[in-house]
């Protein structure tokens, strides 16, 4: 295509550079938006016509060359041009080309400015909403899992040392939290992406006597954008997405991590399904956990996209600027990358063998049920401190004998303390301290239980929140 052919072209003696077209197109990445521009343009010229501004029949003809367009790209024979730069400006060209001059009047009281707002909203707000599902499906296998294993003992850890008895349903209890607000958080951020821009022109509005009221409801907005010149330029509600996605990837890794630790050897709580795992190249012994490793990865990548378009933004005056154009890859990326990976997890979890002899075994190790020991001491009346001390000394003499506290003679533990009795064996036991713990938010399987139930009322109130 030639310079001339351009939409700009008038102000324009000479044509583009070849390199500055190639440099400023965007269409190679941008053109994944052409079903929510095309929609956002169907609404456009329908409220059009409904003003006075095109008849009713140039509207449907927009609409039915739009409906042809999306059907060609839909097919794989749309032919996109880096001349036209963008997904908007191929499409508009395209649909002259083929329903003749009425085509040109679809740009009326509109800008490529408020359209790429709005367009990009339009996209976001499909993408939050497919995300939110898989977020809930993941939640849902989280609340499977914990049902499973309740019961199941395993050693839980400060530090990354064995600190206290826990059930493995409740410490995967805890990443359904992390998870469930992490859909929470979606839900709110996709209020502040559904406000349509469409109307604010290129900055200023438009002269046309336009139905912004009717635009936004065609394409389910909540209410059109207050403000014109923050219309075009806000691209806050891309940096929210991208700060929840960072969270939720952050959120993955951090159990990612925990996977690569419970499969060596050294830990052997679980044991990945062969699917989810490569071999070396080299070592034939090898079975490395490359699904927990990448998802770890991968979330370099999504914390680098929210940094890149907090710093897209920084230095933008009002307006719309150039700039902007740069906020899709980074959105793009995002928005795969947490899909993906919320599916990895979702399907690894499931296929994962947990070893609980061996988490039970290891909970044994550390002398875990010292605080028990401690807690039995307060309640035959010796302050909290005090029993701190005497459960300390137990944990020295277990040592010296390398025995486990429930292994001390009734007559060594007297000497901690003269207050121990016989049926400090029962507090001492992993399974006596885990029911202990037999409040909401403890470890107890009872309160595992009782949470799931209330897990799966939040998922059930989360689902009827979403679309
Ligand atoms: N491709 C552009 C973007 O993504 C569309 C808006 C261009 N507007 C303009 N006035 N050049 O931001």
């Amino acid at each position: 295509m030639s310079a001339s052919d351009k939409a700009w072209k008038g102000r324009f003696a000479e044509p583009t550079d070849a390199f500055v077209e190639a440099f400023t197109a965007s269409v190679a990445f941008d053109k994944r938006l052409y079903r929510h521009d095309i929609a956002g343009s169907i609404a456009h010229a329908r409220m059009l016509a409904q003003v006075g501004i095109l008849t009713q029949d140039e509207a449907e003809a927009i609409a039915a060359g739009l409906a042809a367009i999306q059907a060609d790209i839909e097919a794989g024979t749309f032919i996109w041009s880096v001349a036209r730069e963008d997904v908007h400006m191929n499409i508009e060209a395209a649909l002259t080309e083929r329903i003749g001059e009425v085509g040109k009047k679809l740009h009326t009281a509109r800008s490529r400015n408020d359209q790429v707002a709005t367009t990009v909203r339009l996209y976001l707000r499909d993408g939050i909403d497919e995300l939110g599902a898989g977020l809930r499906g993941l939640a849902a296998v989280f609340l499977r899992l914990a049902e499973r294993e309740a019961e199941t003992v395993m050693p839980g850890f400060t530090h990354l040392q064995v600190a206290q008895p826990v059930t493995l349903g409740h410490h995967i209890l805890a990443w359904f939290e992390m998870i469930t607000r992490d859909a929470e958080r979606l839900i709110d951020a996709r209020k502040r992406v559904n406000v349509m821009p469409l109307g604010a022109g290129a900055l200023a509005g438009t002269s046309f006597p336009i139905d912004r009221d009717m635009t936004a409801r065609a394409l389910g907005f909540a209410q059109p954008a207050e403000n014109s010149l923050d219309a075009v330029s806000d691209r806050d509600f891309v940096i929210e997405f991208a700060a929840a996605a960072a969270l939720i990837m952050v959120h993955l890794s951090r159990m990612a991590e925990e996977l690569v630790l419970w499969s060596t050897p050294q830990f052997g709580f679980i044991e990945l399904a062969d699917g989810f795992c490569t071999g070396s190249s080299i070592m034939p012994q090898k079975k490395n956990p490359d699904v927990p490793e990448l998802l770890r990865g991968k979330s370099a990548r999504v914390i680098g996209n929210l940094t890149a378009l907090l710093v897209l933004m920084k230095g933008q005056p009002l307006a719309y600027n150039k700039d902007n154009q740069e906020d899709k890859e980074p959105l793009f990326d995002t928005l795969d990358t947490v899909r993906d990976s919320v599916r990895a997890l979702t399907e690894l979890l499931p296929a994962t063998t947990f070893h609980r002899e061996r988490m039970r075994r290891e909970a044994l190790r550390g002398y875990p049920t010292a605080t028990d020991l401690a807690d039995y001491l307060v309640r035959r009346g010796l302050a909290f401190r005090d029993a701190h001390e005497a459960a300390a000394r137990a944990v020295r003499l277990a040592i010296e004998r390398t025995a486990d506290l429930a292994e001390l003679p009734l007559a060594d533990l007297k000497t901690c303390s003269p207050l121990i009795e016989n049926d400090v064996f029962a507090a001492l036991t992993i399974e006596g301290s885990l029911a202990a713990r037999d409040h909401r938010g403890g470890t107890a399987p009872r309160q595992v239980r009782a949470a799931i139930t209330r897990g799966q009322e939040r998922l059930a109130a989360l689902a009827a929140l979403s679309p």
